[in-house]
Parts: C-alpha cells; sequence; structure tokens
C-alpha cells in the first residue's frame, strides 16, 4: 500500500496518469556495462524494476557455462572464473564489422574473446569456448529479453512495448543494429531514444513549473564507461493550440551535443588494469606474462575497478590480488598521482565534448544556467576539478538521481507513446547529429546533392525533395553529408564510406507516359523521406508527380484564393507541403527555385520551395512548437479557420491538381548489409530455443525441488502431534517407508530424471499421504467453517426477523417465502448440532464425519435463500438511489494517446496533434491528482452484491 501510495506521488511529480485498461509499458536504458530498467504500468506507475538478484541496475553480462545460461550475479561470478565465457561490454559493437577500429579495440582489451565476421549482418559475432556462436544483436536480444522478463515480473503482465535507449552518437548503422535487436527480441520498439535526452526528459519532467517563456540552458555532462556526451538543452514553455485554445507546455530542444566514444570509466580501468599486469610482470615470479592467462588479466582488471574507486576518496592504495596465476600474489601501492599520470592523455579529453557541444548549439558557456554531471565516473576527483575550472565556478549539480535519469525519462516517452497513459505534455525536440545529404545524376552527367537532414536539424521529420528532368530510372545515393566537425578519430569511426544506402527508383519512363503533355503537366519525381523518432533515415514513397489545372465554379475562401495563387507551393489533396533541401544555417549553393519542368536553362533540379527549414521559434510565440517557421518570404501553408470562415464568395478558380504516379524503388543499404526478415526470424528463434531450454532446465529444477521438499516436509509433519493424532501407527510406518525409497532415490538415482519423472514421484507420493494429510487439513479447518455457518445463521435471523416485523400489507414477501427462509434457518442449526456431535465421537485418525464439503453446501444453501429475499427486496423498491460504487472515470479521448507513426514523421503534422493533453489546463502537476478521478484503481465490483451489504 505504501508502495503504492509512493509511486503514485512519483507518478504525478513526473505528469503521467493513469487510464483504465492501461498496459504496462516498459524503457530500457542499455550502457555498455550496465542496464536499468523501468515499467509503467497501472499498479507501479514509473518505477525501476529490480532484477531477480533484487538489484535496480543490471549487469549487461551473458555467460554460458556447460550449456547453462547465465546472467546478473552468476554470468558475474563465471565471468570472474571463466572471462571468455561471459560476454560483457558488446554493446558498442553493434553495427560494426569486425575490421572496424572500435571492434579491434575491443579485441586487443579483451584478446580472450573469439571474433569473427557474422556474413549476414557484416557485423561480429562471438564463439563460445564451448562451441556456440553468437551475433552481437543476438546478444542485444538476450539482454533486452532479460530486461523484458525483469520488467514483467515487476508489473505482473506481459509487456511488449519498450522504449530502449541509445548513445547519441549512434551513427544509422549502429541504430539500425539495435533496432534489430530488439525486433530479435521480440519487443515493439516504440522508440529509440537518445540517452542524454531521455536524461533531459527526466529532469524536465519533474521541474514543469520551473520552466518559463526565457529558455533555461542546462548542459549535461555524462561520462558513463564505455562514452562521454555533453549536450545542451533549452527548456521553456511555448504555446501550443492543438486542442483548440492555446495553451502552454514545456519544451526542451537539444541544442547541441559533443561526445569522445572511448573516453570513459572502461579505458580508465583499462590504464590501471595494465599498470597493475606490468607490475606483476615485474615481479618475474611467474613463468608466463600475465597476458597469457585469461583468468590472472581478468583478476588484475578487477582490482583495478576496486583501485579506480578508491583512488576517488582516498590519495593511495594498496592493491591487492592474491593469486594471480600459479600461487603469485600481487601486492602494490597505487597513488592518485601515479593514477592521474597514466590517464594524463585521458583526462586531457574531459572538457572537448563539452567544447563541442557549445559550439554547435552556438550558445556561450555564460548563458548555461546550469550544469549537470551524470554517470559515475564523473566522481574521480581529477575529473571534477577539470571540469570545475573549465565552467569557471558554475557549480556542479548532481540534483537528479543521476544513475537511473535516462531509464526514467524513456519511460515517461514509453507511456507517453502508449495507450493508456495520460501524460501531461512535455515535447521533447530531439536533434540530427550527422547530416545525411542525398545525391543523384541526372542523365549520368550532372551530379545533384542535397543536404536533407543537417547537422542540429530537429527529429522525427518527414522530408520530400523533388526531382525534375528525370527522364529514366536512376540512383539516388543516401550519405553522411560533411563530417569535418568531428574529430579526426571520431570521424574514423563513422566507416569507412559514407554511403549508408542506394536506391534505384525504377518505372521513370514508363510513369511520364501516364498523363499527355496537354493533360497534365510533369513536375519531377518526389522522393518521400523521414527520419523517425528513433533517429533512423527512410526513404519511403517515390511517385512522379504531375500537376494539372482544373476550373472550378466553387464557393472560394480566401484561402482557396491563395492556394490557388500559389498553388505550387502548396501539396495537393493532401495539403503537403514540400520541404526545402538545405538548411538554415548553411545554405545549398546554385539551390534556386526552379519553376516549370523540361526548361532547358535550368540547372538545378531539386526545388526548395515553400516553407523554410526548421527554425525553432521563438519563445512564447503563438506557434506550435513542432511547426515550421517559415523561413524565406513565401507565403506558408496555413490553417486558420478563422481565415477559412471569412469571405466566401462565388467564382470560378483554378486550382492545381496535383497527380502521382507511384515508382518502383530497389534499396541497397550499404553502411552495413541489411539483414533479411528470415535471419532476423532465424535468431528469433535461436533465441526462444534458448528461452525455452531456461524454462525447461527452471521446470526441472521446480519439479526436483517441490518433491524434494515434499518428502521433507512430510517426514517433519508426521512426527508432530497434529498427525499423529490423525493417523494410526501403521499408516505412519507406510508412509514413512515410501518416503525413506524416494529420498534415496532423489539422491543417488535422480541425475537423469526428467521433469516428468519427478513430477510422477511427486504424484504417486501424494497418494499416498493424501488420507493423512486431508485428515489433517479437515480437522485444523473445520471450526473456522463451522463459525463461518454459524456466523451466516445468526445474519440470517437477524434479518429474517426485521422482515417479519413488516406489517404484511407493506411486505413484498410472500408468507411462503419467509416461513422457507425461517425452516431453512432451523433445519440448518439443528444439523450443526446433530454433525458436530456425530464428528465428536469419531476418532482423528478415522475419516471424518462433518466434512467441509458438507459444510460449505449448508453454507451456500443458505446464503441463495437469504440473497434471493434481498434481491427481491431491492428490485420490489427501486426506491432511494443506493450510492453506485465510482466506476473508473472514462475520460473519453483524453484517455488513450496515440502517436501514431504518421505523425512522427510528417512535419505537416505538427507533433502537438496528438500530443497527449494534460488533466487539466496547465495542471498543477506537482500537486498529485485526486486519485479518484485520475487513477481508477480496483475493477468494479459487482454492483449487486455491494448493495446487499449496505441493505443489511
Ligand atoms: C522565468 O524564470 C526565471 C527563473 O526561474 C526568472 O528569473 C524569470 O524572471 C522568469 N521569466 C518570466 C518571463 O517569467
Ligand atoms: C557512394 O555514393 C557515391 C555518390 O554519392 C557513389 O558515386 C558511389 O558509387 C557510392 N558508393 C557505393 C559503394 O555505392
Ligand atoms: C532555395 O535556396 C536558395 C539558396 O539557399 C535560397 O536563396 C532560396 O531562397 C531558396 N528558395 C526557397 C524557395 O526556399
Ligand atoms: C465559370 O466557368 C464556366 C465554364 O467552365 C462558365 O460557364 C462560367 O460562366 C464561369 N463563371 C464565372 C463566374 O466566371
Ligand atoms: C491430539 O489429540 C489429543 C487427544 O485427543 C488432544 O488433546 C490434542 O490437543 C491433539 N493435538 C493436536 C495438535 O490436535
Amino acid at each position: 500500500m505504501r508502495r503504492c501510495g509512493l509511486a503514485l506521488a512519483l507518478l504525478s511529480l513526473s505528469g503521467v496518469f493513469l487510464t483504465a485498461h492501461s498496459l504496462a509499458v516498459m524503457s530500457v536504458d542499455l550502457g555498455s556495462e550496465w542496464m536499468k530498467i523501468a515499467v509503467v504500468s497501472p499498479g507501479m506507475p514509473m518505477e525501476i524494476c529490480l532484477n531477480r538478484d533484487s538489484q535496480r541496475k543490471t549487469p549487461v553480462v551473458i555467460a554460458f557455462r556447460d550449456g547453462e545460461r547465465q546472467y546478473g550475479d552468476m554470468a558475474l561470478n563465471t565471468q570472474t572464473k571463466f572471462p571468455d565465457k561471459a560476454f560483457a561490454n558488446f554493446l558498442y559493437l553493434l553495427g560494426k564489422p569486425l575490421d572496424h577500429p572500435i571492434v579491434q579495440e575491443f579485441q586487443k582489451k579483451f584478446p580472450y574473446y573469439k571474433l569473427s565476421s557474422d556474413e549476414n549482418s557484416g557485423g561480429v559475432k562471438f564463439t563460445h569456448p564451448e562451441g556456440m556462436e553468437f551475433s552481437v544483436e543476438e546478444l542485444v536480444g538476450m539482454i533486452l529479453k532479460n530486461a523484458q522478463a525483469a520488467a514483467q515480473a515487476t508489473a505482473g503482465q506481459r509487456i511488449k512495448d519498450a522504449v530502449i535507449t541509445v548513445p547519441a552518437f549512434f551513427n544509422q548503422a549502429e541504430r539500425r543494429a539495435l533496432a534489430r535487436a530488439a525486433s530479435i527480441a521480440g519487443i515493439n520498439l516504440l522508440q529509440l531514444m537518445n540517452d542524454n535526452t531521455a536524461v533531459a526528459l527526466n529532469y524536465g519532467a519533474f521541474r514543469r513549473k520551473e520552466f518559463n517563456a526565457t529558455a533555461t540552458n542546462i548542459l549535461f555532462y555524462d561520462m558513463g564507461t564505455g562514452s562521454t556526451t555533453a549536450t545542451v538543452i533549452s527548456y521553456q514553455t511555448a504555446k501550443t493550440r492543438d486542442r483548440g485554445f492555446v495553451e502552454t507546455a514545456p519544451v526542451l530542444s537539444v541544442k547541441g551535443v559533443g561526445y569522445d566514444r572511448d573516453l570513459g570509466g572502461l579505458e580508465f580501468k583499462h590504464r590501471l588494469g595494465e599498470h597493475l599486469a606490468k607490475k606483476f610482470d615485474e615481479l618475474k615470479k611467474a613463468s608466463k606474462k600475465v597476458h597469457q592467462n585469461n583468468r590472472a588479466l581478468f583478476k588484475l582488471y578487477k582490482e583495478a575497478e576496486r583501485v579506480k574507486k578508491i583512488l576517488s576518496a582516498n590519495t593511495e592504495i594498496n592493491a591487492q590480488v592474491e593469486n594471480v596465476m600459479e600461487d603469485i600474489d600481487l601486492k602494490v601501492t597505487v597513488t592518485r598521482q601515479e593514477f592521474e599520470d597514466m590517464c594524463a592523455d585521458l583526462f586531457a579529453r574531459v572538457t572537448q565534448p563539452i567544447e563541442d557541444a557549445l559550439a554547435s548549439s552556438e550558445i556561450g558557456l555564460d548563458q548555461i544556467n546550469q550544469v549537470i554531471v551524470v554517470g559515475g565516473n564523473t566522481r574521480i576527483p581529477k575529473i571534477q576539478q577539470i571540469l570545475q575550472e573549465y565552467l569557471k565556478g558554475k557549480g556542479l549539480s548532481k540534483s537528479i538521481n543521476a544513475d537511473e535519469a535516462a531509464a526514467m525519462g524513456a519511460a515517461y516517452q514509453a507511456a507517453y507513446l502508449s495507450k493508456g497513459f495520460k501524460v501531461l505534455p512535455f515535447v521533447a525536440k530531439d536533434a540530427n547529429l550527422y547530416p545525411i545529404q542525398v545525391e543523384f545524376s541526372r542523365d549520368g552527367i550532372k551530379n545533384i546533392q542535397r543536404v536533407i537532414f543537417n547537422r542540429n536539424n530537429e527529429f522525427p521529420k518527414h522530408k520530400t525533395i523533388l526531382a525534375t528532368r528525370m527522364e529514366k530510372d536512376f540512383t539516388v545515393y543516401v550519405n553522411y553529408g560533411d563530417l569535418s566537425f568531428l574529430s579526426k578519430k571520431e570521424q574514423s569511426l563513422m566507416g569507412k564510406s559514407s554511403n549508408i544506402s542506394s536506391i534505384l527508383v525504377k518505372g521513370v519512363a514508363e510513369s511520364l507516359k501516364k498523363y499527355p503533355t496537354e493533360e497534365a503537366e510533369v513536375r519531377g519525381v518526389r522522393i518521400h523521406m523521414a527520419m523517425d523518432a528513433s533517429g533512423i533515415f527512410h526513404i519511403d514513397q517515390v511517385e512522379t508527380l504531375f500537376e494539372k489545372e482544373q476550373v472550378e465554379e466553387a464557393e472560394a475562401s480566401t484561402l482557396d484564393k491563395i492556394k490557388a495563387q500559389f498553388g505550387k507551393m502548396f501539396g495537393g489533396g493532401e495539403g503537403e507541403a514540400e520541404l526545402p533541401v538545405g538548411d538554415k544555417k548553411e545554405p545549398e549553393q546554385g539551390d534556386k527555385p526552379s519553376e516549370g519542368t523540361g526548361s532547358e536553362t535550368q540547372s538545378e533540379t531539386v526545388k526548395n520551395e515553400t516553407a523554410g527549414e526548421a527554425e525553432p521559434d521563438a519563445p512564447g510565440t503563438e506557434e506550435k512548437p513542432k511547426e515550421e517557421k517559415s523561413k524565406d518570404d513565401k507565403p506558408k501553408e496555413e490553417k486558420p479557420k478563422e481565415a477559412a470562415a471569412e469571405a466566401r464568395e462565388k467564382k470560378n478558380v483554378t486550382k492545381k491538381v496535383e497527380l502521382k504516379q507511384k515508382l518502383d524503388k530497389e534499396v541497397n543499404v550499404l553502411d552495413m548489409p541489411d539483414v533479411d526478415q528470415e535471419l532476423i526470424e532465424a535468431s528469433a528463434k535461436k533465441l526462444q530455443d534458448l528461452d525455452d531450454k531456461d524454462s525447461a532446465q527452471l521446470a526441472l529444477d521446480k519439479a526436483r525441488n517441490a518433491l524434494e521438499s515434499f518428502l521433507h516436509e512430510t517426514k517433519d509433519k508426521l512426527s508432530t502431534e497434529e498427525y499423529q493424532n490423525a493417523s494410526t501407527e501403521k499408516e505412519r510406518t507406510k508412509i514413512v517407508e515410501a518416503l525413506n525409497k524416494e529420498q534415496e532415490w532423489l539422491e543417488y538415482e535422480s541425475d537423469a530424471a526428467d521433469t516428468e519423472t519427478l513430477k510422477g514421484k511427486l504424484a504417486s507420493i501424494a497418494v499416498i499421504t493424501k488420507d493423512v494429510i486431508d485428515r489433517v487439513n479437515e480437522h485444523r479447518d473445520r471450526p473456522q467453517a463451522l463459525d463461518s455457518l454459524n456466523n451466516l445463521l445468526k445474519i440470517s435471523k437477524e434479518y429474517l426477523t426485521n422482515l417479519e416485523s413488516v406489517p404484511e400489507d407493506e411486505s413484498v414477501f410472500t408468507k411462503v417465502e419467509l416461513q422457507t427462509l425461517g425452516t431453512l434457518i432451523t433445519d440448518t442449526e439443528t444439523w450443526v448440532v446433530e454433525q458436530t456431535a456425530i464428528q465428536m465421537k469419531t476418532p482423528l485418525n478415522e475419516a471424518p464425519k462433518l466434512t467441509m464439503k458438507m459444510i460449505f453446501e449448508k453454507i451456500q444453501g443458505l446464503d441463495r435463500e437469504t440473497k434471493y429475499l434481498m434481491n427481491k427486496a431491492r428490485y420490489a423498491q427501486p426506491k432511494k438511489k443506493v450510492k453506485k460504487e465510482k466506476e473508473p472515470e472514462k475520460s473519453g479521448d483524453d484517455e488513450t494517446i496515440k502517436v501514431n507513426e504518421e505523425a512522427i514523421i510528417e512535419e505537416e503534422k505538427p507533433l502537438e496533434e496528438t500530443q497527449p493533453t494534460p488533466a487539466q489546463e496547465d495542471t498543477a502537476s506537482a500537486v498529485p491528482p485526486d486519485p479518484k478521478t485520475e487513477v481508477p484503481v480496483v475493477e468494479p465490483q459487482d454492483p449487486k452484491q455491494e448493495e446487499v451489504h449496505s441493505e443489511l
């Protein structure tokens, strides 16, 4: 109960409210060393899940030992003894080929893993010493399934929907690989959410009242195990009009991100580990170098982790490892100074991500209101010192539960994206990190290149590009754009080639024949593209676009007239707008509008018509936060209802109507091979088989335990007075003999026994003991059952007395009805007295004469009769309205909040349109809502039953 209350308070603080029939959703904050799992469920909203070891964070480790799969503490245990049998730190291997520098570095750090190339995904796979092979995606899939199991255990229901965090710097191939891992795990991925954005959302959601129209800029600095990220986030409130009235909602925008992919705890630990290894080798006591012994090396690294932690608080420590190898111990003093010296080059990199984040956000350090550090490694004193110096006295704040912030933020997002939770709007605008451009050539000569998503462009977003004068099939290359803002090192980590994919557009020539020139004008080939909420780029529909003029006598509104006038600027029937190519900061060269098709003088084939590139609205404007604001001087599409209503007149209008001819496309993924659905399914099956094997093992263990404890307990019980009273000497001897026999079997012969055999044994021994156990239970439960019956008799009698006192002409009951109840009461009373007496005379070790079954039948009979009369009374006089049990409040449309996928990517449909609405306008979300209206908890009880009691 207390737990529930606490959860409720948390829930309302963060702005997530439950509605009826909520399905639980989960989040996984997936790190390279640890993961945290959170659920939002009707019973326990927004909670960090405990894993099987009852911990709030779960190591990302999977071990296989003697064919048995292990997670959590067990896996860590195996890792200590057999590092090569436990897979760990593999997250960053996602979406990379074997020769990728990060993979090579991984292999160097963990020489005991056998890595090879996975021909299916082009990625990496591990071979276990026992022979099993797993791709990185499969391993991540197992981890996610394990997370799902923990979430389900917490929520007490099946959970499929999840938001999974992803490092902000993950590129296209890496994101797709992670999404694939989720799909291998059978998880319905609501979104991959950048972990820094999740942290920022969590921070904001708990402080929504602190933001106003003036932007608050916060710098988050997160040093994790594997990487470091700095993020500039701007919080402010902005007005939205999505529900027909203006309301204010908080918005967070990612303004800039800087990162270092391999600056993190692992690297610091590695330096210390190597230091210890060197010291050990210097002892020259062992016959081999420590690097030739995996277990020895692992022991040193484990000690390195401890040394690192202790050096955060102490200036020196004695590192001590017993029997590193060959019974040789290591004992060596490590000072903080030594540690800082050996990591000097790492410390030199600490502030670079901040510099990059600030530079890319174009927000100066002086405009940063607060700095928040996240991640355990920021506890290293030297790092704190460096940060403090760099940030010039801006205090470092750790005001959030940094460790769990990303999981909670992602859970908030999951609740928002799923059905059944009412979530106060908190708009999270993420920003694209790596520019993405398209390239294609016309007639094999003219090369056209346009940036589609520039750096810091907001997503999710849908964009289109129009390629004019294409007459034949052509190939569009999707590439990363200019990455020179990245360090050389980071650039090299993006992969060998900047190609992401190529799309062969087919059937262009045929499609052009569809409409004769005099009928419609060809405008070009339009390519629909999107960056989805997970930051994954897609090419959607490709079509040839025609336009024809249509003269209609119509009741023209002002809007229609504007539309007619600027016909080309607006999409046709669907009211969609074409988006410009290029970016506000770096306009594409030669990017002029090219009106009219077939014009030979035009060299541009990509038009940037209509509304301008995403420019976040100024704070406090009346614009919807997600809506694009016009940048160039052309009018942008608006849908103001007031405008449509005014100035109607009959007039012939010329409308431009769009006609579309869908084209075939062939997508060829170039950065990493796309994995066939079949192979994904094969991996899913592989994981399912492992799960089945685990559950079979679990069932076997359970069956064995059940038999074992039954034998044990029954033996114990037989020696108690209660059981001795209820059995004969002969019975007991027989039972003990049987128990002993089975116990012996269990101990010496049952090793190969399967679950069925074990269950069978339990069943047959249960037959032998049944009579005695039944007798004990009968004797034990009888007094209480008799009490219930007597109690019911008493109530019925009182009720009957009441009814009998009603004058006959007012009573709704017939005399016979009252008599029937009266007789039943008397008969039952007599029955109780007689049967109790008989039972008293029966020895305890004989079959009981008065059984529970008999008593229950009497209770039921009496209950039925009494209820019959009560119901009759109720229906006969509908009178004063009986207070109805309050039903869970169903708040109509507010209840289900579902962001449909289209809305996510379609620029034309700003997110606010489907944004969940606050419970009340500008809800004081820090104040817990009235639980009765906001959180329907229990299921409504059978009203009949309820009313019966109220009448009693
Ligand atoms: C916004 O909040 C800040 C601090 O919370 C305050 O200094 C500022 O005056 C507020 N601005 C407005 C417009 O309310
Ligand atoms: C990569 O893209 C360029 C055009 O941007 C193209 O010329 C080249 O062939 C592509 N590389 C591959 C391997 O497809
Ligand atoms: C197209 O891009 C060019 C070059 O950046 C710019 O000058 C022009 O205003 C843009 N046109 C439209 C319609 O956006
Ligand atoms: C509108 O066009 C129709 C023929 O398309 C013509 O008969 C009619 O007179 C026109 N009306 C106006 C108001 O121009
Ligand atoms: C066992 O039986 C004796 C004699 O009938 C009785 O006094 C005693 O309370 C019984 N013990 C239990 C545990 O039922």
